[in-house]
Order: C-alpha cells, then structure tokens, then sequence
C-alpha cells in the first residue's frame, strides 16, 4: 500500500500560504519514504506548521481574551487506538511533542498547569509563542469590535465577554492539522490549534476532543478545523470518520463532513484512508498533500 499524507493550514487561512501546508507534507512524506509509521509523519507535519508563525498554532498563536494569555490545544490519534492530548497548555514551543508525550502516560489528556508541568518532565523549556503578527491582529480585534464589525459566528462570545472584565478581540478559530498512512496500512491523525482569537483564558476547543477535532480507525483518519464549539456539538471527526467505514471514499467522506454545519460557520477536513486522501472545505484551506512512490 502507498504511504500518504495530507496537511492543512487552518480553515481561513489564505490560499496563498500553501507553502507551508506542502513543506509540512513534504517533512511527512520524507520519514514515510524512510519506512517511519503514519503517527511519526503526522508529529513531523505539525511540527512544520507550529513552527510557521502564519498559523495559528504553535508560534503564531492567537492571544486570549486578557490581551496576553496564549494557550494551546494539540493531540493524537492512531487507528490501533492510541491517544494522546494536551488542552489549554501554555509556554511551549510544540504542543504536539507534548501530546506525544501523552500517549505514553496512563492518561488521554492533561490541561493547563498540569501539561505545562509534563512538558517540563519531557525537557521542554519555557517559550513564549507570541508573535508580533499575533499582536497585530489582536490589535486589530479591538478595532473591529470598537467599530461594531463582529463576525455572527463570534457574537455569543463578545455577548458574554461584555460581562467578563476585558474588551475581546475579533478573531478565528483555525488549526493546523495532519493525516498520515504509511505502507502498512496504519493511519494517524494530528492536530494543533492556538484556539479562538476571542477565547476566554482556559477554554478548550475541539482539536483535543477525540471524535470532534480528530478521530482514526481502521478505516482511516480524519482532522478538522473550525469553530470548536461548532465541531464539538456535531462530533464531526467521527461522523466523518462513520461514513468512510460505511464504505465512503475519502473524498466523498471530507464532503458529507463538511455538510453537518451550516455553510456560514466555517469548517474544513481532511481525511487519509484506505482508497486515498479527501479535502473539503465551505471556505479556504490551503492544504498539502504527498504519495510516497
Ligand atoms: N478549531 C480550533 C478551536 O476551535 O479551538
């Protein structure tokens, strides 16, 4: 069987920064040509896009509500059943090595200080992920609140946020993702995300939530990006991921995935399975995409 593997750069994200999507595809398509399994090109992947500081994971991350918190959400998933996940994690440079870290715990998931401290255990050392662009465009937030120019799909949080002490800035929702299978036929999928630009300090959206953000099986593997709480209430990984072992190609599953919200809230997906690789978005989503011969 081909190995292969598809990245993306976040619903939203411009097309024209495809370049990072192939370059992390093509980090992906090096260790599956070696021989490496799905799950070490999918860590390899993500690790290209957090370290773009275009997207919104990793470096480039997008600041909470405070005006200065930056929390991640990363995790894991391999069709033998493996899982590993970190949520609301701060001051590291790759949420994703953590949740690999994860994998070998007795546990699924670690939040906040206590990811943060396991990252620590790991040997990774503090980093502060902001960036100017991350600054800029929370600057910009301010002036789009100010000016009464609010996306809907960010009303009920700006709602809410008028009774939360600090103004919110306008922002999206994107991740960085990876699906892999290598020449065994085993599948994995990745995700990572700086989360919602107008989140409050300590939310978690869907990347780490197994079913929504991501979800694999024998059938293959699925990542999402979006709105979290959108992803959350449809569980769109596993839905996705239903309809491939239901006998759907990829690329018809990416398309019904994308079908379970409205066209308005904006979702993309990616999918590696048994017939090949699926990409569908009611947006933009620059993806990556490399068969190993
Ligand atoms: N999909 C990223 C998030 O909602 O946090």
């Amino acid at each position: 069987m081909k190995a292969l593997i598809v990245t993306h750069g976040g619903v939203g994200a411009p097309t024209d920064m495809t370049e990072g999507p192939e370059r992390a595809a093509e980090e992906g398509a090096k260790l599956l040509s070696q021989g490496k399994g799905a799950l070490e090109a999918a860590i390899a992947a993500a690790v290209v896009l957090e370290d773009d500081p275009r997207t919104n994971a990793g470096t480039g991350s997008r600041i909470c509500i405070d005006g200065k918190t930056v929390e991640m959400d990363a995790a894991l998933m391999t069709s033998d059943g493996r899982m590993g996940a970190v949520a609301a994690i701060r001051d590291v440079k790759n949420p994703i090595l953590v949740a690999r870290g994860v994998m070998d715990t007795p546990h699924v998931t670690l939040a906040g200080e206590g990811a943060t401290a396991f990252a620590r255990f790991l040997g990774f050392p503090p980093y502060d992920p902001t960036t100017p662009a991350a600054r800029e465009f929370l600057k910009k937030g301010f002036e789009r609140v100010r000016a009464g120019t609010v996306l809907p799909h960010n009303r009920a949080w700006l709602d809410f946020a008028k009774r939360y002490p600090v103004l919110p800035p306008e922002g999206g929702c994107d991740t960085i993702g990876a699906v892999a299978r290598d020449a065994t036929g085993a599948f994995a999928a990745a995700n990572s995300t700086g989360g919602g630009a107008m989140k409050m300090v300590g939310r978690v959206g869907d990347s780490p939530h197994f079913g929504a953000g991501l979800w694999a099986g024998p059938a293959g593997a699925v990542a999402t990006t979006g709105i979290g709480e959108h992803i959350i209430r449809k569980l769109v990984a596993k839905e996705t991921y239903d309809r491939l072992a239901a006998g759907a190609t990829a690329q018809e599953a990416a398309e019904f995935g994308v079908t379970l919200l409205p066209k308005e809230i904006p979702l993309g997906i990616v999918v590696a399975a048994r017939d090949g690789h699926g990409a569908a978005t009611n947006g933009t989503l620059p993806i990556g995409v490399r068969i190993v011969e």
